[in-house]
């Protein structure tokens, strides 16, 4: 299946009479039209495209009208080819209007690039969908989280009373979800992770040669050790920590599990993070839906790692990177 009827008809699953709004950057302006057309084809009652102005970037908001077509319509995709954490207020205007309005569902990727269209959009998704709820199933109630690998890591945590997120791909309640998709994910009691965790494939926009190692006392890390690439995430740590709400970069804020057998290790973690085989333990800021964690913080970094063996409530739910549910 082309990427373009996977988003339009199988993630976003578009049907005729619904209202639907576009957005894509002016790089993405080709990808515009192609969605365009599949969407027009399913006769939808209404069809918004927008096209973010190039030269009033970082954009701040969204225009009034696109917030109300966020706020009413019942689909939004939304694809960037470039943003940065200075537009984040312009992403977070769309969501909280999603989010007001209760009724869209809204499908957002950034830094999206040809190989992505190419690959993590045009995966299997009613087979990500499939493995991505039968891990939510064996998550949902469960508590104690122990991780190992062949490099070193041994972290324990709690996830007890916690939500367990998914990010399938296959999207029909409302909301905000990631485009590409599959993951399965839950934020750990903040202050229960003890251990070592070793990080050997990317952080975001850190792609890793020598593996990260970092020590957790009571969900927090005390210690990074590694080469060149720990000391990038640790100026990236350092530098949240001179911000509002500094204090919590270092707590424990997610683990997340790959469910996309497309995906691949780029260092983008759009991608990265949603690689089969592949958990991440992210710390920072959780303290948002659908993570629905207590730690502010000005960052949310996702250490992913390969070759896991993850027991939850003594059952082993992934043996070296292989998931037996
Ligand atoms: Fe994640």
């Amino acid at each position: 299946m082309t990427w373009v009827e996977n988003v339009v008809h199988v993630c976003m699953g578009v049907q005729p009479g619904e209202r639907v709004l576009l957005i894509t950057d002016q790089g993405l302006a080709a990808e515009q039209e192609l969605l365009a057309r599949a969407i027009k084809a399913v006769k939808p009652g209404k069809l918004v495209r927008w096209t973010l102005p190039e030269k009033e970037r970082p954009l701040q908001t969204a225009p009034p009208e696109i917030l109300e077509c966020a706020r009413t319509f019942d689909v939004g995709v939304q694809f960037l080819g470039t943003t940065s954490t200075s537009e984040q207020p312009y992403r977070f205007s769309l969501v909280n209007a999603t989010a007001d309005g209760g009724r869209m569902r809204f499908g957002v990727g950034l830094m999206i690039d040809q190989a992505i269209f190419e690959n993590e959009l045009s995966a299997d998704y009613e087979e990500i969908a499939e493995i991505t709820y039968r891990l939510y199933d064996f998550l949902t109630g469960k508590s104690q989280v122990h991780i190992t690998s062949p490099l070193g890591t041994n972290l324990s945590f709690s996830i007890a009373g916690r939500q367990v997120a998914v990010d399938p791909g296959v999207i029909r309640q409302p909301g905000y979800y990631n485009l590409p998709s599959g993951e399965c994910y839950v934020a750990p009691l903040e202050d229960s992770a003890n251990g070592l965790l070793v990080v050997d494939k990317s952080f975001p926009g850190i792609l890793i040669d020598e593996p990260i190692l970092l020590t957790f006392e009571n969900g927090r890390v005390v210690a990074i050790e590694g080469g060149e690439e720990a000391d990038q995430l640790l100026r990236i740590i350092e530098n949240g920590e001179k911000q509002e709400h500094g204090e919590g970069c270092r707590t424990i804020a997610e683990l997340g599990i790959g469910t996309n057998p497309a995906a691949r290790i780029t260092g983008n973690v759009m991608t990265d993070e949603k690689v089969m085989g592949t958990i991440h333990i992210a710390i920072g800021h959780n303290a948002v839906a659908p993570y629905n964690g207590q730690n502010r913080a000005p960052v949310h970094l996702d250490g992913v790692m390969g070759d896991p063996t993850l027991v939850v409530d003594g059952v082993t739910l992934i043996n070296n990177g292989e998931y037996l549910v």
